[in-house]
């Protein structure tokens, strides 16, 4: 399925057939604008928006839950994709699917069995994601990856953006890349943390295809700009 020459095609039902996926997330956006700020990295090609929810327990922020979840569907149709960072993430299910969420992740180490918890997310209709921390090793995410539709891997500590892209993270998306390659998986593989044009190539060249980045599109002068910045950077990795 990849032949690593940048060729890979993801095929899934999420919209056409693409090599990789960015998903802006609004976490570094600016809040008093965030209609505009969505439209503007909407027109400049975004794939998913992503959305992370803190609850001050899981990690120490806390952000927004599923009413942002519900106004920011009536601002755009890309794919909400949202990263419950969050423990019993599982009680939310149906508040986020009523809210107009496209895909739920959820960390391995907040649910009980993660198998369980992709069936029932897809049981609901969403997509589903799984996800893992740093210090977590990412041979959790194998027994759902047959059921899993993003594997997510975190290249910084959950809790907050504007952090640095961890050494190491290579390691663990090739080990991943590998896994759905050879179980002919159709799961995207996502990096979430430290993501730009300089720590994207590391990522794409390890094996990921779904690149999440928030402070190096929305903290720069024009996001627009610095998303295409970010796709070219993935292009000639
Ligand atoms: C971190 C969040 C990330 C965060 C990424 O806990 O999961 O999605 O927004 O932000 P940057 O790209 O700024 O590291
Ligand atoms: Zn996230």
């Amino acid at each position: 399925m990849s032949d690593r020459s940048g060729e890979r095609a993801v095929s899934d039902a999420w919209g056409k057939p693409r090599r990789f996926r960015i998903c802006p997330s609004i976490l570094s956006a600016d809040f008093s604008r965030l209609g505009e700020e969505i439209t503007r990295v909407t027109s400049a090609g975004a794939d998913f928006i992503h959305v992370d929810v803190m609850d001050g327990r899981f990690v120490p922020s806390i952000t927004f839950g599923p009413i942002l979840v519900r106004a920011m569907r009536r601002l755009t149709s890309l794919p909400l994709d949202v990263h419950l960072m969050v423990v019993e993430p599982m009680r939310f299910l149906e508040d986020f699917a009523a809210a107009g969420a496209d895909c739920l992740t959820v960390h391995v180490e907040a649910v009980e069995d993660p198998v369980d918890a992709v069936r029932r997310i897809r049981a609901r209709g969403l997509r589903a994601g799984l996800t893992v921390k740093p210090s977590t090793s990412v041979g959790r995410l194998l027994p759902a990856l047959p059921e899993c539709d993003i594997a997510l891997v975190m290249t910084v500590e959950p809790g907050a953006g504007g952090q640095r892209f961890l050494e190491g993270s290579a390691e663990r998306i090739a080990t991943l890349r590998s896994a759905i390659d050879s179980g002919g998986f159709d799961c995207l593989l996502s990096v979430d943390g430290g993501i730009g044009p300089e720590t994207a190539p590391i990522a794409a060249r390890a094996g990921a295809d779904t690149f999440v980045a928030g402070h190096s599109v929305f903290r720069a002068p024009d996001p627009g700009e610095a998303l295409a910045a970010l796709r070219r950077s993935i292009e000639g990795a």
